[in-house]
């Protein structure tokens, strides 16, 4: 690897860091009324993501979807029979009860997002068919088309999930 495409793939793993922390930022600074501080935290984590999706574009990393749709079959996969359990186990045995919440939610998800991908993969040109998709702002749920009345992973109600199109 390239010095050059080395500094991207650090530059993107930084960005991504920071577009997260700064949304969690502004819902702190939300909560502290300080609204304007929290507009800023969020116009700075979408301009990071911009970052972001540059560098990513410039390693040249990016397939077509076909070849994407299974690269993210096998990252999902990879994430829920390995990485997750493997965490959760390590939270379990150290008492550490938030990170067992957040690390069994993802683990959950991931199964979730692995079987969207595959079914997407299944369709020909690999392109689903659904309108919409509604994200559970919690764990992260995924489902297409509407909104469960309550997410059954972690209870959220139907109005609170994320409409993405
Ligand atoms: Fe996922
Ligand atoms: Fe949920």
């Amino acid at each position: 690897m390239s010095k050059t495409a080395e500094n991207l793939e650090r530059a993107f793993a930084g960005e991504c860091r920071a577009s997260i922390r700064y949304l969690a930022y502004a819902e702190r600074a939300d909560e502290e009324g300080c609204e304007g501080s929290a507009r800023l935290f969020r116009a700075a984590a979408k301009a990071e993501m911009f970052h972001a999706l540059c560098h990513l574009k410039a390693l040249g990393t990016v397939a077509e979807t076909k070849e994407n749709l299974r690269a993210a079959i096998d990252g999902e996969s990879f994430e829920f029979k390995e990485m997750y359990p493997a965490m959760v186990k390590d939270a379990v045995a150290e008492n550490e009860i938030d990170a067992r919440h957040s690390l069994e939610y993802a683990m959950s998800i991931e199964m979730v997002h692995h079987k969207l991908f595959k079914k997407a993969l299944e369709q020909e040109n690999g392109n689903p068919r659904a309108e919409a998709y509604f994200v559970c702002p919690l764990c992260g749920n995924t489902v297409p088309d509407a909104a469960p009345k309550k997410c059954p992973y972690c209870g959220v109600d139907a109005k609170e999930f994320v409409r993405v199109e």
